[in-house]
This record gives C-alpha cells, structure tokens and sequence, in this order.
C-alpha cells in the first residue's frame, strides 16, 4: 500500500478559526478525517504531519524518502518566499501535489508568486478543503500511472 505524506505548514494549524472567510470553517483535524475517507476508498495510507518552521517541514520530505510513495503539501505563506522548501521538493524526487485552499491567484500579488510550483507535480488551488481532497487523488492517480507504465516495460523486457 502507498504511504501518502500531508504536509500542513505555518497557520494552518489555526484552520477553522483563522480568516475563515478566506480559508473555511473546518479545522485541520477535520479535513485530515475528511482525507482518511477518501484514503481508504483510493486504497493508500496517509501520514500527517503539521509544522510551523521551516526547517521541521525540510526535515519531514528528507523523512519521507524511502518510506512516501507521494505526498500532498500546503506550504502555507513559505510557498512565496522559501527557496529551502524548493529544493527539498527537489531533492527528494517522490511527486509532491502543492495545494491551497484559496485561490491565490485571486488574492495579493504576493500571493501570485510560488517558489515551489515549478519543482511540483502540479497546483491545486481555491477549492477550499476540496484542494486536499483532489490533491490526494491527483498524487494517487499520478502513482498509478508509474507502476501501470512500470508493468508495461517489465513485461516488454
Ligand atoms: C494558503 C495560501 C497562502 O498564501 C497563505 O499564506 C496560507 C494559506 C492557502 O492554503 O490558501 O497560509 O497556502
């Protein structure tokens, strides 16, 4: 079975109480039960992990290595200035899904510039709790296709 890493950066832990005009009414807890659901009908296990330093989020995609198949990361505000967490994402060569429940396109300009997309799979972005839930099933569907592709050149050999 795939392990799946969830990584929540900075505020996020404050979901459901922080801005949640812009950001929703559920809290982390939730949307990781939410992500346990669809887990276990998409068949992949789920790690959570939720840090507010920089260097504890580098340390948890290091952990992975080995142990993820995939994970699913909202940097929170480190998306826009943390060239560190880019090369992380870089380094550890498993798909990461950048995710974020607004749209941050529709927001400050700040908000317009992520160090970390470019080293992504992709960006789920403005769905609400929703960009978790598709995130999860992009990062999955993604690892499917590696091994459905593994099998064909295994058996072409
Ligand atoms: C966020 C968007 C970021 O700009 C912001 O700093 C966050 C949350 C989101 O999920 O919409 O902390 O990543």
């Amino acid at each position: 079975m795939y392990e799946i890493l969830v990584i929540n950066g900075p505020n996020l832990n404050l979901l459901g109480l922080r801005e949640p005009g812009i950001y929703g009414s559920m809290n982390l807890a939730q949307i990781e039960e939410r992500l346990r659901e669809l887990a276990a009908e998409l068949g992949v296990g789920l790690r959570f992990f939720q840090s507010n330093h920089e260097g504890a989020l580098i340390d948890e995609l290091h952990a992975g290595l080995g142990r993820c198949a995939g994970a699913i990361f909202n940097p929170g505000a480190y998306t826009h200035t943390s060239v560190a967490l880019r090369d992380a994402i870089a380094a550890v060569r498993y798909p990461v899904v950048e995710v974020h429940l607004s749209n941050v396109h529709a927001r400050e300009e700040f908000r317009k510039v992520s160090m970390v997309a470019a080293v992504c799979a992709g960006t789920v972005s403005g769905f609400g709790w929703h960009s978790y839930e598709l995130a999860l099933r992009a990062v999955t569907g993604i690892l499917a296709d590696h091994a459905e592709r593994q099998n064909r050149d295994e058996r072409l050999a």
